[in-house]
């Protein structure tokens, strides 16, 4: 059985732009087709049912047992999951805000090793393809590879109900998406099953101290 959880990139309670929380619609049309595959689960996560910190302070900032409860059960979802699907609308031509300070508040080596799928959307007509184009970075540096290809799903209010479900040409819709999910579950069996040959801490260990890690020999202070 293969867990996948999905962020969900938006805590827009408020209008306009109308209706809110797009998002919801998205996120449920993904766990409704990621659901229906073989030996799949998902879940949804929801910033809004979470404290996140303010000022910022990240999980990976607390000694461990100091850590607030919801950000712990997170960290253990996301290490437990076999990947991702990232739902971010387009605000100003980039990664939702939502999303990204989610995503800050936890370690990559909890994502590394494992895929990720993105999924935008807009009310407008690219369905949030500026968003995606940021994210692919992003995703990337969090370890969790994005697969290639993508969702994305202009005037998401006229195309998705309130329920997750689509508008019109259903199946058209769930084939486009199907492609996408079908490539996040090659990749994250293929890597589930690898890692019980080579565990990939020992090819590369997780960085753990100081940003400096990164740097090339020669660079001031590595
Ligand atoms: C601050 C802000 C910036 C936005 N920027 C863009 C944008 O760059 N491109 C776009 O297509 N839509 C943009 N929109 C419209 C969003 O696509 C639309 O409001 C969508 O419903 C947002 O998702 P949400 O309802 O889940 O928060 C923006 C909306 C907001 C609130």
């Amino acid at each position: 059985m293969a867990h996948y959880l999905i962020f969900l990139g938006s805590t827009r309670t408020s209008r306009p732009p109308s209706p809110a929380r797009l998002g919801e619609r998205v996120a449920k049309a993904c766990e409704r087709l990621l659901s229906s595959l073989p030996h799949t689960t998902a879940e949804i996560i929801d910033p809004l049912t979470l404290n996140l910190s303010d000022p910022f302070k990240p999980h990976f900032a607390y000694a461990k047992a100091d850590a607030p409860s919801d950000l712990a059960e997170l960290a253990d979802k996301i290490s437990d999951a076999d990947g991702y699907v990232m739902v971010s609308p387009e605000y100003n031509h980039s990664i939702s805000p939502a999303l990204s300070h989610l995503l800050n508040h936890f370690g990559a080596s909890l994502f590394a090793f494992k895929p990720s799928a993105i999924v935008t959307y807009s009310m407008g007509q690219w369905g949030g393809v500026r968003a995606s184009v940021a994210m692919r970075s992003f995703l990337s540096e969090l370890g969790c590879l994005p697969v290639s290809a993508m969702v994305h799903i202009p005037k998401s209010q006229e195309a998705l109900n309130e329920d997750g479900h689509f508008a019109e040409d259903q199946e058209r819709w769930e084939r486009y998406v199907g492609r996408t999910l079908g490539q996040l579950m090659w990749w994250a069996e293929a890597a589930a099953n690898y890692k019980s040959h080579v565990d990939p801490t020992k090819v590369s260990p997780a960085f753990k101290t100081t940003p400096s890690q990164r740097n090339a020999p020669g660079s001031k202070n590595s």
